[in-house]
């Protein structure tokens, strides 16, 4: 490990001594939350699916759920909801383009897997999580 890497480590593992939410906090109006929290429960579940596919090599039908469950397909699912039930408009501009850079992830993702070039999808695999890591890191809703 770099010494950098080490000092990271360290303030990580003195995290929860240290106890200070660093995230940014932004507030919802109660329906989007609930809208939110659906999805992300959605979300965690298609990862599963996901995994579980590319792990027995069914390449194609992880790529189709990438798609439909987290990629751009999936990204005006809330469309048809009351204004206030749609977390997308609600969100600050810097956590919404988290959430578009996670819907192209997975789309590539999906792209690349449908069409099964294997390498370029394992390549690609890790960016799903990192989109879940990178907004779950900086932001929270209370
Ligand atoms: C744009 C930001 C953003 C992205 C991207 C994102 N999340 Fe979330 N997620 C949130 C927020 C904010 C909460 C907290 C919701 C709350 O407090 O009710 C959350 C909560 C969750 C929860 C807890 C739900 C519950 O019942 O409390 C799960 C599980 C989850 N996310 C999974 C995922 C997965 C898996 C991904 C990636 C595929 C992902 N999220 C991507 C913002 C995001």
């Amino acid at each position: 490990m770099r010494p950098h890497h080490l000092w990271l480590a360290g303030v990580l593992l003195a995290g929860p001594a240290m106890a200070e939410d660093q995230r940014q906090l932004t507030t919802l109006p109660p329906p989007a939350q609930e809208t939110l929290r659906q999805e992300m429960l959605n979300n965690l579940v298609a990862l599963n699916d996901i995994l579980t596919l590319v792990a027995t090599d069914k390449l194609r039908e992880a790529g189709a759920i990438a798609e439909q469950q987290l990629g751009l397909s999936a990204q005006d699912r809330h469309r048809d909801k009351p204004f206030e039930a749609r977390p997308g408009p609600h969100m600050p501009p810097a956590m919404h383009a988290l959430a578009m850079e996670g819907h192209r992830a997975a789309s590539e993702f999906a792209k690349a897997a449908q069409t099964e070039e294997r390498d370029r999808a394992l390549a690609l695999l890790p960016n799903l999580t990192s989109a879940c890591v990178s907004c779950h890191a900086s932001w929270r809703i209370r």
